[in-house]
């Protein structure tokens, strides 16, 4: 198994793209320590992992509390005596008009993605290179932090600072051995887009995504994991999109149906259009 005994911390694990990261690693072998602040669903995500004999710690913490997820970071390697791989997945949202924001909304929304997020990847780093372990992080960034999208006036800086911060720390760890990459999702079907997401936005993201869909949890699972195995070992710094082709996108139609549907045949027409 591709991350047989390494150890992976994994937060916002109990729901949505953190569950399905965290099932991907306990498949690859990794033991994990896992951190939400569902303690309901925390346990009885443990509870099924111990059931499948994956080695399994679970941390009930609220990333946003600097104290709280340093602990979690510091208890993880405690308990298994390294700590090879971070996963940054716990995140919240907002979807309003940018006349609607108040500061409350980036406060909290930058206390979660960003802060939360910058003290467990300082943390980690500080133990892997205490420990000497080529260590490997990945955060979970989203498209909004690489366009500007409707409603999320707070949601979206919070993911380019991610992003940002995942370059920032990808150069300056280089030289101790650790990676640092980022995912940025599209639109992932779970329960924090059936909170965020308003009809108009389910039907804008299906006209924009050329695949036409929302992606399930385990699309970014299966990058997270890519990016945390040693066939990513050359690659740091990267955000990878999972995504659909959204971020790829232009212009948008069906033209095979079109074409199918008898509009004019003469692909040189299109020669002269914009
Ligand atoms: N779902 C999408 O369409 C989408 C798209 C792009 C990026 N993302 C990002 O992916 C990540 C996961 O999103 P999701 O859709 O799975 O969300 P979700 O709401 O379904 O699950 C999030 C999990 O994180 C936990 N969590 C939230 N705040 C926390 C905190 N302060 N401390 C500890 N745990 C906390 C929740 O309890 C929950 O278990 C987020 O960072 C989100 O911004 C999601």
């Amino acid at each position: 198994m591709e991350l047989e005994n390494r150890v992976a911390i994994v937060t916002g694990a109990a729901a949505g793209i953190g569950r399905a990261i965290v099932d991907r690693l306990a498949r690859a072998g990794a033991r994990l320590a896992l951190v939400d602040r569902d303690a309901e669903g925390l346990a009885r995500l443990a509870a099924a992992l111990e059931g499948r004999r994956v080695d399994v710690l679970p941390l009930v913490a609220d990333v946003a509390r600097e104290e709280e997820m340093a602990t979690a970071i510091r208890e993880a390697r405690t308990r298994f005596g390294q700590l090879d791989m971070v996963v940054n997945n716990a995140g919240v949202g907002v979807e309003k008009p940018l006349l609607d924001h108040d500061l409350d909304d980036f406060r909290r929304i930058f206390a979660v993605n960003l802060f939360g997020l910058f003290v467990a990847l300082r943390e980690a780093a500080r133990i892997m290179i205490a420990d000497g372990t080529r260590g490997a992080i990945v955060n979970v960034a989203s498209v909004a932090g690489l366009r500007g999208s409707v409603g999320r006036a707070a949601y979206g800086p919070s993911k380019a600072a991610v992003i940002n911060l995942t370059q920032v720390a990808a150069v300056e760890l280089a030289p101790r051995g650790i990676r640092v990459n980022a995912v940025a999702p599209g639109p992932i079907a779970t329960a924090m887009v059936q909170v965020m997401h308003r009809p108009e936005t389910r039907a804008a993201w299906l006209r924009q995504v050329p695949q036409g869909r929302y992606g399930e949890p385990d699309d970014v699972a299966a990058a997270v994991v890519y990016l945390l195995g040693d066939g990513a070992r050359f690659v740091t710094g990267h955000v990878l999109v999972v995504d659909g082709g959204f971020a790829a996108a232009g212009m948008l139609y069906d033209i095979a149906a079109t074409a199918a549907a008898g509009s004019p045949a003469d692909g040189r027409k299109g020669e002269r259009g914009s």
